[in-house]
């Protein structure tokens, strides 16, 4: 089988539709496995307004930060991060788009592609993931890809979640192979 090349690259503006698209796109069963509630997602227009405020800002200034994953040249997931604090923190997110090319291996080398981007264009020292608990495919995921379990807690994890038990994970800038180069 020829190898596939996995490929991350900055989601432009020209692209924020991927993201905006996959969440109102989503059955109500991936919602609720995602820990996300439909009635929280903005509109498609206000959320693409959000990004290019968003986009305009310099980067030490951004609400969010976005990756698309290519699998040769074509798009099959993003990550993104938000909670950001320029030069300290992160939390990440990661989705491949279609649940046939899930489980097959793409998700552990494109997050930790995705962290070494994040640790250089934010100058992060931590960057932290915090999947709903029950959501096996991240916390898998985060744990294969060099991440350290830290705890489980009742929160809310961002403005689009219902609340929950979420697990948080974290890489330090340096150690943890999703940060080796
Ligand atoms: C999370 C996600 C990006 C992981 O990518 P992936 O390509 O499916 O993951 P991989 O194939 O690289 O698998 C990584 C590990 O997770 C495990 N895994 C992945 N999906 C799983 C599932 N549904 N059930 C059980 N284990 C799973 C794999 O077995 C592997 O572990 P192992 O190597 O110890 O066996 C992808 O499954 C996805 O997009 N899921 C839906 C969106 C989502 O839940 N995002 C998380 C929001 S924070």
């Amino acid at each position: 089988m020829p190898v596939q090349r996995l490929t991350v690259r900055e989601m432009q503006l020209a692209d924020v539709e991927i993201r905006i698209n996959y969440f109102h796109d989503a059955s109500d069963e991936d919602l609720h496995t995602l820990g996300v509630d439909r009635a929280l997602l903005p509109t498609q227009e206000a959320w693409h307004s959000f990004y290019e405020e968003d986009y305009a800002r310099p980067i030490q200034d951004r609400v969010n930060f976005s990756l698309v994953w290519e699998l040769d040249g074509r798009a099959v997931g993003f990550s993104s991060v938000s909670k950001i604090v320029f030069g300290k923190e992160a939390f990440m997110h990661m989705h491949i788009l279609s649940p046939t090319e899930r489980q097959g291996g793409l998700g552990v080398g494109f997050v930790q592609k995705s962290t070494r981007i994040y640790f250089q264009v934010l100058e992060l020292k931590q960057l932290f993931s915090e999947p709903n608990a029950f959501n096996v495919a991240p916390n898998r995921t985060l744990q294969r890809a060099g991440f350290r379990y830290l705890f489980t807690h009742e929160t809310t994890p961002s403005p689009i979640n219902f609340p929950q038990v979420a697990t948080r994970w974290v890489v330090d800038r340096r150690g943890g192979r999703a940060n080796d180069s």
